[in-house]
């Protein structure tokens, strides 16, 4: 008798993780509501209500080489971004999403049982990854108004010397921004600081990271074209890095990462970016309404946000009803079930007509 099993060729480690909980894809959601796509108001994760710019759809209208691999090394896309940020091209590596990127540097820097250090709440994806790569997350718990405690921080780095930090600036979930002086304060510290910029779009001028890469060995800023870009679907997202972790990168990333169509709609992204500011200066204003708009509800208390979505605490009511009793009726919200976020739910901001129907179904739950 055959005595293979497979469970003794399955890694420890990945039997052990729980696996990533994504949100549900667009189309299940609608069947599995009865509810038609164009009706359904997505406000779960954090994308761009508008789309994108009509010039990125254009791009990929005129596709003359899809039978041929794209470029490794994304050339083009890569000076485009030089060009844009004044960081040499050397310095800068494309993915597919941000969310390729957290994994990359994982993989480069981390030995089994290695740690990272994490801030939660914030997005999971950081944890998730240590995981995968069979590392270990050592939690420094935000505040209660989700800033970061520094000086655990400083303790636990001292004790426990994790490699990495990885934070979110404006952090998911609550929309918050990393500032200045703690950034630095947290650059003296001997491991490699990896800010994700995913949401930076919408926050004031001046505020990213991306200048104290010049000064900074330690210091790693992500971004990505799914939130202010409305690319979410092409999966497009790069990194600054210093000079002396990009040789390691190039060398195990998947050679063809960046797709040509998600190549394309990001340089047109690039090039049309005024008329993208317009847009996410919409966004922004519509922000400002919907956290007008959400603190006349009652039982709601929204955190001031820097992003294109709002943290609610949910006082007196269930959370996770809310949630549920929103997306019967066709608005899809998150919910987090997790500690400390399980009294709360996020809202993205959509556009004015979403904030009406959001507001007006509140209203009446
Ligand atoms: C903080 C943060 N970083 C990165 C990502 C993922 O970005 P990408 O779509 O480029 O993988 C998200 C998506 O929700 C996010 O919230």
């Amino acid at each position: 008798m055959n005595t293979f099993n497979p469970r003794t060729l399955l890694r420890d480690h990945i039997q052990d993780m729980p696996p990533y909980q994504p949100i549900h894809p667009f189309d299940v959601l609608s069947e599995r509501l009865g509810i038609p796509e164009d009706e359904l108001i997505k406000l779960d994760a954090n994308e761009n209500p508008y789309g994108p710019l009509p010039q990125a759809k254009e791009a990929l209208n005129d596709f003359s080489s899809l039978h041929i691999y794209p470029d490794p090394e994304s050339r083009y896309l890569r000076q485009d971004l030089s060009r844009v940020h004044n960081i040499p091209a050397e310095r800068i590596l494309a993915g597919a999403g941000a969310d390729e990127l957290i994994d990359l540097i994982l993989r480069v820097t981390l030995d089994p049982d290695d740690l990272i250090l994490d801030c939660p709440p914030t997005f999971s994806m950081y944890a998730f990854d240590a995981d995968v790569n069979a590392a270990r997350t050592l939690k420094v718990p935000r505040k209660k108004d989700f800033s970061l405690d520094l000086p655990a921080i400083e303790d636990a780095v001292q004790v426990y010397h994790p490699k990495l930090l990885f934070l979110a600036s404006p952090n998911n979930p609550d929309g918050g921004l990393l500032s200045r002086a703690a950034l630095e304060r947290l650059l003296e510290l001997p491991l490699l600081v990896v800010v994700d910029e995913a949401y930076i779009a919408f926050a004031p001028e001046g505020t990213s990271a991306i200048p104290l890469t010049e000064s900074y060995k330690n210091l790693i800023v992500l971004r990505t074209f799914s939130k202010w870009g409305g690319l979410a679907g092409l999966r497009v997202g790069y990194g600054i890095f210093p000079a002396w972790i990009t040789p390691a990168l190039w060398k195990i990333k998947q050679p063809y990462n960046v797709n040509a169509a998600g190549a394309a709609a990001a340089r047109a992204t690039l090039r049309h970016r005024d008329q993208l500011k317009e847009q996410t200066q919409a966004i922004i204003a519509e922000r400002e309404r919907l956290d007008k708009n959400l603190r006349e509800v009652p039982w709601l208390a929204p955190y001031p946000s820097r992003a294109n979505f709002i943290l609610c605490r949910v006082k007196g009511r269930d959370a996770g009803q809310v949630k549920e009793r929103l997306s019967q009726q066709g608005i899809l919200i998150r919910y987090f079930n997790k500690p400390g976020l399980d009294d709360h739910i996020r809202i993205s901001v959509g556009k004015p007509s979403d904030t009406e129907t959001l507001i007006q179904a509140l209203r009446k739950l």
